[in-house]
């Protein structure tokens, strides 16, 4: 990962809280519950996490889809909440999100070209041809050859309606992406084909991704740093390689020892670490540590000290009362 000057930050993202409301008055999903991030130009920032532990939740407050309860997002360095709604929309057109399901994103009715087109519509590019003309370059440039554009999306396969997908997000040109479980219904022999289209278009427009899945072998092959989500907070943060080599969270290490055969060598724990019970409910998560009650090092402090979120190495952070010993011959 090449060196960023804090400069570059396009997003900021200070004690983010979303919640629910539920039928009960009074008690409330605590989906994202205070996180702290910056994600820098160029980079992709991978999100791991269980299922519910507030990953979606996260990346639709990040491009303003939802309003968060608490807390501040910085959008290239302004802050959404205080736009109105022509400047909030054309704000919103840097910053896109992606989701894992390509059947879903595209109307079944719409030829291709006309679906890659709309984003530059609704954005008011009124000059059709031009319009055309972006759109039919977006689509070489994601390997779509030219006669797609007249094909409906029943007519395409699963790879190629997420390029069709792909295409649509980046006529607009966006400084960032949000991308939601994006290759996870894809065929395993296509979906490196994809990921490498996604590190293609990084490198030529310099765009930042925000790479949620739950696929630890996707995440820490294309990600230059990795936060770890459990139940709305982020339990450690760092460079991939330095939080998969030596991870300093007890859950993140129980992540990567749950993980089967195909992970790089020096992400494979000796002695694996069982997760205990289920994932609590964010309507009413543990006290002190959300993660306490599944943590194998839990003690007193755990439950009555929420941990401080802090930078315990350089660029890595962590949540945690027992961060874990990184060892000598390491
Ligand atoms: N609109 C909503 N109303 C109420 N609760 C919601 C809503 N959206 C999400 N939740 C709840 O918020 C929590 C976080 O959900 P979210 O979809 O963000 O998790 P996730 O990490 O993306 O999970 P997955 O890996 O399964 O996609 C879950 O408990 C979910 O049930
Ligand atoms: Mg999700």
């Amino acid at each position: 990962m090449a060196e960023i000057a804090p400069s570059t930050v396009v997003l900021q993202v200070s004690d983010l809280a979303v919640e629910f409301p539920t039928r009960q008055r009074n008690r409330t999903v605590k989906a994202v519950n205070g996180v702290s991030f910056d994600v820098y130009a160029g980079e992709t920032f991978g999100v791991i996490g269980e299922s519910g532990s507030g990953k979606t939740t996260l990346g639709r407050a990040l491009v303003s889809l939802i309003a968060p309860t608490r807390g501040r997002l910085l959008l290239g360095g302004v802050d959404p909440a205080t736009l109105g709604k022509a400047a909030l929309r054309k704000h919103r057109r840097d910053f896109q999100i992606m989701f894992q399901d390509p059947n879903a994103a595209l109307n079944p009715r719409m030829r291709i070209i006309d679906s890659v087109m709309e984003p530059l519509e609704v954005a008011g590019h009124r000059d059709r041809a031009m319009n055309r003309t972006s759109a039919l370059q977006a689509m070489a440039r994601v390997g779509l050859p030219a006669e797609f554009a007249q094909r409906y999306p029943h007519q395409l396969s699963g790879g190629q309606k997420q390029r069709v997908i792909i295409a649509r997000t980046l006529t607009l040109r966006p400084r960032l992406i949000v991308c939601d479980e994006v290759v996870a219904a894809l065929d395993v022999s296509i979906r490196g084909e994809v990921l490498n289209l996604f590190a293609d278009l990084q490198r030529e427009f310099g765009l930042a991704y925000v790479f949620i899945t739950h696929d630890l072998s996707v995440v820490s092959h294309i990600s230059d740093r990795i936060a770890v989500m459990y139940l709305g907070c982020l339990m450690e943060l760092g460079p991939a390689d330095a939080l998969a080599e030596h991870p300093l969270h007890p859950y993140t290490q129980a992540l990567l020892s749950a993980e089967p055969i195909p992970m790089p060598p020096s992400m494979r724990r000796q002695e694996p670490i069982e997760l205990k019970g289920e994932i609590p409910s964010p309507v009413d998560p543990p006290s002190g540590c959300a993660f306490r009650t599944r943590c194998a090092f839990a003690t007193e402090i755990c439950a009555a000290v929420r941990p401080v979120w802090e930078e315990h190495l350089p660029g890595h952070w962590v949540a945690c009362h027992h961060p874990l010993a990184r060892t000598l011959d390491r």
